[in-house]
C-alpha cells in the first residue's frame, strides 16, 4: 500500500505541475494560507516515501542517480560518495564491460548500474552478470523477457527509462525496480517527447509503487527539491555529472560545458552519421555551419564525411559523428558534438563528485 506522505506528495504535483517546469507553483493555490504552507514546504528539503525506499533498495545515502556518461572512474566516485554510478555499455565489447565491472566491484560497494540504449542489441549482460553486475538500466525500448529472467535469477534489480503515460503502461507491466522520467531538457539522445512538467505526472500516474526518477535539465539542490517535491523519487543527471574532475570527457568539452548559457543548447537530428536519433547538444561549430544552410539533410550537409579527429585507437571520428570528445582524442575537437541538457547554464564550476554530492544535498536541504 501507498502510504498517506506518498500519495499527498504525488497529489500536490498533480494540483501544481502545469506551471514554472517541474518546479511548484503556488499562483496555482487560490488561499493564501495553503500558499505559504506550500513555501515552507518547499524552502526544506525533505525526502518522500518514494525516495527513501529508493535508498533501501540500493542502500544509497542519496538519491542522486548518474546517467549513462562520463566513464567508470566518475562512476565509482559517485557510488563512493553515496549517489549511484552508472557505466554505458551499449557500444563496448563484452571482455572491456567484465573488466570495469570488476574494477567498479572492488572500489565500490556494488552502487552502480550498467546502461543499454535498447536501440541496439545489448551484446554483454551475461557476462556482466558473470562478473558480477547487478543493476541494469534499460532506454529507448523495452527489456525482453529473456534478459529480465536472467537479472533476475541472479538476483539483480533494473530500471527502465520512460517519457510518457503510454511507454510507463507498458514498462509498468514488466515489474522494474525504478523508472526514469527523461524529458525534453534533456542532453544526449532523447527518447523523450514532451518537457517534465508534463511526463512526470503521467508517469507517476501510473507508476504505482515504483520510484520514478526525474532526469533532463537538473544541476542544482534547488532543481533536486522541486523534483522530489513533485512526487519524484530521486533524480538523474547527466550534464551535472559530467561537468566534474573525475569524468572522461576532453577538457575543451568541460570547458565549454562551464561558458554555456541557458540558451546555449538545441533539441536537433545534426549529429546523425551513426544513428539518426534526436538529441541535445551545444551550439558548436558543426551546428552553426549546417544551421547557416538551412540544415540539409543527409547527403547534403556541408563538410559530410570529412575526418576530423581520431580515436585513442586510430578511427576516424566523422564530422556528424554522435561521439563526443573524450580524453585521448585528437583534432579539430570543437566542431564534435557536445552533448548538454538546458541545465548547462547553471553550472558556474568543476567540482570533484564528491564535492557536488555534498553540495547538492546542502542545496536540497536548503542550508
Ligand atoms: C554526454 C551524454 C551522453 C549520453 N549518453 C547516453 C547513453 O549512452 N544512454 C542513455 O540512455 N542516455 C544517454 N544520455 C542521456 C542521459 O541518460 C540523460 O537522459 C540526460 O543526461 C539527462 O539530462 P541532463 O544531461 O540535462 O542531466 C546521455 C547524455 C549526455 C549528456
Amino acid at each position: 500500500m501507498e502510504n498517506q506522505e506518498n500519495k499527498s506528495s504525488r497529489r500536490n504535483f498533480l494540483k501544481t505541475s502545469s506551471l514554472g517546469g517541474i518546479g511548484l507553483s503556488t499562483a496555482f493555490i487560490s488561499s493564501t494560507a495553503l500558499a505559504s504552507q506550500k513555501v515552507k514546504e518547499r524552502e526544506i528539503g525533505k525526502l518522500n516515501e518514494s525516495s527513501k525506499k529508493l535508498l533501501t533498495l540500493f542502500n544509497l545515502k542519496y538519491p542522486f542517480f548518474q546517467a549513462a556518461p562520463g566513464g567508470s572512474k566518475l562512476a565509482a566516485a559517485i557510488a563512493k560518495a553515496g549517489g549511484m554510478g552508472c557505466v554505458q555499455l551499449t557500444w563496448s565489447s563484452a571482455d572491456d564491460s567484465y573488466e570495469w565491472i570488476q574494477e567498479l566491484n572492488k572500489e565500490t560497494n556494488g552502487n552502480f548500474f550498467a546502461n543499454y540504449i535498447l536501440h541496439f542489441e545489448p551484446k554483454s549482460i551475461e557476462k556482466l552478470l558473470e562478473a558480477g553486475c547487478r543493476n541494469f538500466q534499460f532506454s529507448w525500448g523495452l527489456p525482453s523477457q529473456e534478459i529480465i529472467s536472467k537479472i533476475r535469477n541472479a538476483g539483480g534489480k533494473f530500471g527502465i527509462q520512460v517519457s510518457s503515460r503510454e511507454n510507463a503502461v507498458k514498462a509498468v507491466e514488466l515489474k522494474p525496480d525504478f523508472l526514469i522520467c527523461q524529458g525534453l531538457e534533456a542532453g544526449g539522445h532523447i527518447q523523450a517527447t514532451q518537457y517534465n512538467k508534463y511526463a512526470l505526472p503521467q508517469v507517476l500516474e501510473v507508476a504505482g509503487e515504483i520510484p520514478v526518477l526525474v532526469s533532463g535539465g537538473i544541476s542544482t539542490g534547488e532543481d533536486i527539491r522541486s523534483a522530489i517535491h513533485n512526487g519524484a523519487a530521486g533524480v538523474v543527471m547527466g550534464t551535472r555529472f559530467i561537468s566534474t574532475k573525475e569524468s572522461n570527457l576532453t577538457d575543451g568539452y568541460r570547458q565549454k560545458l562551464l561558458e554555456a548559457g541557458e540558451n546555449s543548447t538545441v533539441y536537433t537530428n545534426c549529429f546523425n552519421q551513426d544513428w539518426n536519433a534526436m538529441h541535445r547538444v551545444l551550439r558548436t561549430s558543426t551546428f552553426l555551419n549546417w544551421e547557416a544552410e538551412g540544415c540539409p539533410l543527409q547527403g547534403n550537409k556541408p563538410g559530410e564525411g570529412e575526418v576530423i579527429g581520431k580515436t585513442p585507437w586510430g578511427g576516424d571520428i566523422l564530422r556528424y559523428s554522435g561521439r563526443r570528445p573524450v580524453e585521448g582524442d585528437t583534432g579539430d575537437l570543437e566542431s564534435m558534438c557536445m552533448y548538454a541538457g538546458e541545465g548547462v547554464g547553471k553550472i558556474k564550476d568543476i567540482p570533484s563528485a564528491a564535492e557536488l554530492i555534498e553540495r547538492l544535498w546542502k542545496e536540497f536541504e536548503n542550508k
